[in-house]
């Protein structure tokens, strides 16, 4: 299948591995953040309490206790600050990373938010394409992980990844 989009939950995706859009302290938050925690309960919590927080761009990995899934990766995305403070360079790592983890642990499907475009503020097309082509560049590359899914929680979001993917 390689790179899909689709509209919906991310907590109600079946995927070995789905990637959250956290912040550096990875002590929960608003967002999809807050969803993936309500959901997969006070397990995940208590398990990134013991991992020290994690840097922007950098990604780290729990289990998934409640959720669907096997496994959430932590990424937190770069807040945006008008382009000038490395956000494309940051929000391409969070992708990257977190892909790594994902075929470090044999995840071979993995479901992705749209990293830094709600709370965040990162422009949505502008991270859409930076999505897509670190996605499409990963599966060029690696063998694992085979499906890679981007969850847009509402329908502009969906044509924004829709026309990224398109267009490149
Ligand atoms: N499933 C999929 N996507 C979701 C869900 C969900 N259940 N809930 C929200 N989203 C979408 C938002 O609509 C947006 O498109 O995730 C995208 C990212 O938005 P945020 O969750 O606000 O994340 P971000 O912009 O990266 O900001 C991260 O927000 O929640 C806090 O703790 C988080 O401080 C961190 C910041």
């Amino acid at each position: 299948m390689g790179f899909s989009i689709m509209l919906g939950d991310i907590t109600q995706v079946k995927a070995d591995a789905i990637v959250n859009a956290a912040n550096e302290s990875l002590l929960g938050g608003g967002g999809v953040d807050g969803a993936i925690h309500r959901a997969a309960g006070p397990g995940l919590l208590a398990e990134c309490k013991q991992l020290g927080g994690c840097k922007t761009g950098e990604a780290k990995i729990t289990k998934a206790y409640r959720l669907p899934a096997k496994y959430v990766i932590h990424t937190p995305g770069p807040v945006w600050r008008g382009g000038i403070r490395g956000e494309a360079a940051l929000l391409a790592s969070c992708y990257h990373n977190s892909l790594l983890l994902a075929r470090d642990h044999n995840c071979e499907t993995v479901a992705f938010p749209s990293i830094s475009t709600g709370v965040y503020n990162y422009p949505l097309d502008q991270a859409a394409e930076i999505a897509v082509r670190e996605i499409r560049r990963f599966l060029k590359e690696n063998l694992v992980p085979r499906d890679i899914i981007m969850v847009c929680f509402d329908r502009v979001t969906q044509a924004a990844y829709e026309h990224a993917a398109e267009k490149l």
